[in-house]
Parts: structure tokens; C-alpha cells; sequence
């Protein structure tokens, strides 16, 4: 596995209920809003999933062929298949069958992967520069040329009224997680312009949270040849 200056381990078995104490329901109805745009048949790809919930909302929501979840934490991804596990006593679909677990990271997947979809919930905003170029560009060398790219995180209001108590919750959450992850950042990035850097852009997003967090869906607006979008980095 790629190696990782931070872990969710020892926060894992309480991440999912601090979450809900800090921000109510707002976390996973941000993360289920897109989820019936998944085209169906698709295969997705999620990375850095936490617990699971995730893939129980896929299960109601979307007509998957195949799932990889990819998770780099061995306590969260314990959970999450702990998850599925039960789920699987009292239902019996077709797309249970095909849920592959990595423990990893986006590296640990092999270069000749191809995914219509791929779901980043609240991970990119555990990275920041030139880290999250390199993570977002591995991830984009993953994906066929019409994909989509399901994003939800924090971010900062474009309503200054609203940004003078976002910046030092935000403060206080990454002080958090640098205490009990080792996350170095800071402060949130811009995804924007990452995701321009790369050729995608956001076409639908929708704000929960006093517009703390955002849900949105990105699609590519330059064109890759097969050839870039199969090169190894
Ligand atoms: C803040 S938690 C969010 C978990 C989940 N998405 C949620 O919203 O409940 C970030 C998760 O991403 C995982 N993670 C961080 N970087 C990762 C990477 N490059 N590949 C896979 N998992 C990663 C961490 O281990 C952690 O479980």
C-alpha cells in the first residue's frame, strides 16, 4: 500500500458519530444528492469511503455493474465490509456480488483500470497542492473519457456573511484531525482550480449547511486521448 503520513484508524470506530453530532444528517444527504445521476451499468470507483454508509446508499439508489472501493484506513474499510455483510442477510442484489475492497490508495489500483464513475467525499480536503495535483491526476488517468466525477466536501461560501464563521470551524476541524489523523492541511483548497488544471468542471452542485458544504457533479471539458489517460504516473 502507498504509504501515508496520516490514518483514520484511530478514529474510525468514532468518525461516523462525531460527524452526525457536528452536522446532523447534513454529511450523508450531501453525499446521496447525485447519486441517481450514476448512469446505470456504470462502474464506480470510490475513494476513501470511511465506514461504508456510502456504499448502502449506492446499493438503494444506483444500478451499479461493479463497485471498487478503495480505503486507506484498515479500520474504516473493516467496517465498511462489515457493512455490506449485514446488508447482504437481508438482501440478495444482483450488484453484491461485485464489491471489490482495496486497501489503499488511488496508487494501489492497477493502471489498467477504467471506471465511468468515481465518488471523492470528503478526502480531497485532506490534501492541498502539489499532494493533491498528484492525487487528482491518478485518479483522472483512472477514468474513461465520459465520466463522471462525484465530489462533496467543505468549502467556504462565496457569501462573505457566511465565511466568518466557516473559516474557524474549519480551523478548529483540521486542528481536530491533525491531533487525531496527523493531517497536515491547513486551510480548504480551491478545488476549482484543481479540477481546471485537469480539464473538468463542475456542471450541477447543490449547498447544504448554511453552504458549508458543497455536492457536486464534474464532468470533463477537454477532451484526453485514450493514449494520455493510459499513462502511469
Ligand atoms: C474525512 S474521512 C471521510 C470518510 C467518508 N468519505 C465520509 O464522508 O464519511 C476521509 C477518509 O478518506 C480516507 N483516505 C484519505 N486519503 C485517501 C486516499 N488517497 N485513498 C483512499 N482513502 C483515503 C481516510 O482513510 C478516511 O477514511
Amino acid at each position: 500500500m502507498a504509504a501515508l503520513h496520516f490514518s483514520f484508524d484511530r478514529i474510525a470506530p468514532v468518525y461516523d458519530f462525531l460527524g452526525y453530532l457536528a452536522f446532523g444528517d447534513r454529511l450523508q444527504q450531501a453525499q446521496k444528492h447525485f447519486l441517481s445521476a450514476i448512469p446505470p451499468n456504470s462502474h464506480v470507483l470510490v475513494i476513501g469511503g470511511g465506514s461504508g454508509k456510502i456504499v448502502l446508499d449506492l446499493l438503494d439508489q444506483a444500478a451499479f455493474r461493479q463497485l471498487t472501493y478503495v480505503e486507506a484506513s484498515a479500520v474504516m474499510l473493516r467496517q465498511a465490509k462489515k457493512k455490506i455483510a449485514d446488508y447482504r442477510q437481508t438482501n440478495s442484489k444482483d450488484s453484491l456480488a461485485n464489491i471489490i475492497f482495496i486497501n489503499g490508495t488511488e496508487r494501489d489500483i492497477a493502471s489498467s483500470e477504467r471506471y465511468q464513475v468515481v465518488i471523492t467525499n470528503f478526502v480531497l480536503d485532506m490534501y492541498e497542492g502539489d499532494a493533491l495535483d498528484r492525487m487528482m491526476q491518478r485518479i483522472d488517468t483512472l477514468l474513461l473519457l465520459d465520466t463522471y466525477w462525484l465530489f462533496t466536501d467543505f468549502r467556504y461560501s462565496l457569501q462573505s456573511a457566511k465565511r466568518w464563521w466557516q473559516r474557524p470551524l474549519t480551523g478548529l476541524m483540521y486542528l481536530f484531525f491533525k491531533i487525531t489523523a496527523n493531517i497536515r492541511v491547513q486551510s480548504l483548497p480551491n478545488y476549482d482550480a484543481h479540477f481546471e488544471r485537469l480539464g473538468w468542471t463542475a456542471e450541477q452542485q447543490h449547498s447544504f449547511f448554511g453552504d458549508f458544504i458543497t455536492s457536486r457533479i464534474y464532468r470533463r471539458t477537454t477532451e484526453l486521448t485514450q493514449d494520455d489517460s493510459s499513462s502511469d504516473s
